[in-house]
């Protein structure tokens, strides 16, 4: 360290000593958690130099929102991650309000390009305002472009916001050129996601818009990110404040619109729209491609409502989704664990064609690490009723049902061991297809992330539950047979 401290440097000093208090215990086993203090977006999610990288926005400082850095982990499986230095601090004219959410890009000459938006505090006569800033580095040290910022509201024609103008996702196209999509809030279409091309990083051009929101899904549109998937092309978002209509619930969510796409003349033509995650907690997507060519993506296990009112039961707060595979079947978006999970599993126990009726607990099916997959055979079945609880002692229990006439699945976490009067429950579909109905589940501690059909539709939720409870119950309406497979993770 040099004699005179920089800001980062008195970061990094600060995170390393209050990490040192914090046991592995006290975190999940396998979602990345801050180092310490609070988190929320994944950024900069990439594949340098042999390994993955995962920046998130981060407050090192407390377990509550505040000026953002930006936090750094690195892992080789997506599932075991080790830390890295705070990677940005809001320590310059260009982002002293905060490093914002933002990308990451290996460039051909061994460098690591971070993309992020930096917020210039307000002045007397001037409210904060946002734009794009570039930063250059090895992978741990990044040196901030003194040309910063980058991308400003003078790039954009009329009618964008310099005030909502945010989390750039960039990539370098196969000619070396650059691209990167961006949030703004315009004034008659309301979230708009822009485009911008640019041949060294730090001379960017506006290109047009690619979709907006058009106060139909939500009102400003944070975290963008657009890339081709089996034949289609896929815009993330994660509107705010959106209305309940169709799936979709009210409030901060992701959106997945699948659709074609005309690069030439930057043509997005919207096919589909679907909910990325329906459970109560889950925002901010970004995705990456491994070096194998899977498209795999990540999320803040949260959002901005249900943060508020949840507990600081540890030393850090908030975690990050598990990553997930993605692929388009039938012309929806799929999720699945990454295939890497399966190296956590610490055996397995099967129940196969197990009949239930009333309601039981399966030997050797049990805990708070599990990844378990059952099947339902509704075919020839009476049952109209299945019922799985999990995270159960005699207190407490996480609810998920399913209305197999009706194809609805209810999750409900109102008997976890909340005390705050939030969204406890979600409704979702859940048909059965060929007489079957699969639900994998991945418990990690204090959280469930629910995979239906082959992850054709997800609930992701955090649970307060006490780690004791780690009961699993099958109850059913009329007798129906089911196959259960689960492995304990370690
Ligand atoms: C999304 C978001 C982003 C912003 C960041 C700030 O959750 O609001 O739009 O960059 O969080 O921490």
């Amino acid at each position: 360290m040099s004699k005179n401290p920089t800001p980062l440097d008195r970061v990094r000093a600060f995170e390393r000593e209050q990490a040192m208090r914090i046991s592995a215990e006290e975190r999940p086993l396998f979602h990345l958690t801050p180092l310490v203090g609070w988190m929320n977006d994944p950024n900069g999610f990439c594949h340098y130099q042999g390994r993955y990288h995962l920046f998130y926005q981060y407050h090192p400082f407390s377990r509550q929102w505040g000026p953002m850095h930006w936090g750094h982990a690195v892992s080789e499986d997506l599932l075991h991650w080790t830390y890295l230095p705070c990677a940005l601090a809001p320590d310059t004219a260009a982002d002293a309000g905060g490093c914002f959410s933002g990308s990451a890009v290996p460039l051909p000459d061994g460098r690591l390009m971070l993309v992020y938006t930096g917020v210039q505090p307000a002045g007397t006569f001037r409210r904060e305002t946002q734009a794009q800033c570039v930063a250059f580095g090895d992978g741990t040290d990044f040196e901030k472009s003194l040309l910063n910022p980058v991308v400003r509201h003078a790039h954009l024609p009329e009618g964008y916001s310099e005030f909502d103008f945010r989390d750039p996702k960039a990539w370098m196209e196969p000619d070396g050129t650059f691209r990167m999509v961006v949030a703004n809030r315009h004034e008659e279409r309301q979230g708009a996601i822009v485009l911008f091309s640019s041949e060294d990083g730090l001379e960017w051009h506006f290109r047009g818009e690619i979709d907006a929101s058009r106060r139909e899904y939500g009102r400003m549109w944070e975290c963008p990110d657009f890339f081709p998937l089996d034949g289609k092309q896929v815009l993330l978002v994660s509107p705010q404040e959106m209305h309940a209509r169709e799936e979709f619930h009210a409030g901060y969510g992701t959106v997945a619109i699948l659709g074609s796409y005309d690069a030439k003349e930057n043509r997005f033509i919207r096919e589909s729209l679907q909910p990325v995650d329906q459970g109560l907690n889950y925002y901010a997507s970004q995705t990456t491609m491994a070096p194998d060519g899977r498209r795999i993506m990540i999320g803040w296990m949260d959002n901005w409502e249900t943060c508020k009112e949840a507990p600081r039961r540890h030393p850090w707060y908030a975690q990050m989704s598990v990553p997930r595979e993605l692929r388009i079947q039938d012309g929806r978006l799929m999720q699945q664990p990454v295939r890497e999970i399966e190296t956590l599993w610490r055996g397995t126990i099967r129940h196969e064609n197990a009949e239930i009726s009333g309601e039981q607990s399966l030997e050797g099916i049990r805990g708070r690490l599990l990844d378990m997959t059952v099947t339902l055979n509704a075919e020839g079945s009476a049952c109209r009723r299945f019922t799985l609880r999990v995270a159960r002692d005699a207190e407490h229990y996480i609810l998920i049902r399913c209305e197999l006439a009706r194809g609805e699945l209810v999750f409900d976490r109102s008997h976890g061991g909340s005390h705050r009067d939030i969204a406890h429950t979600r409704h979702v579909k859940a048909e059965v297809r060929e007489g079957k109905l699969t639900l994998r589940l991945l418990m990690d501690r204090e959280s469930v992330e629910l995979f239906i059909n082959g992850g054709e539709r997800v609930v992701t939720s955090l649970i307060p539950t006490p780690m004791e409870a780690d009961g699993i119950t099958f109850a059913a309406d009329a007798p129906i047979t089911i196959t259960a497979e689960a492995h304990p993770l370690g």
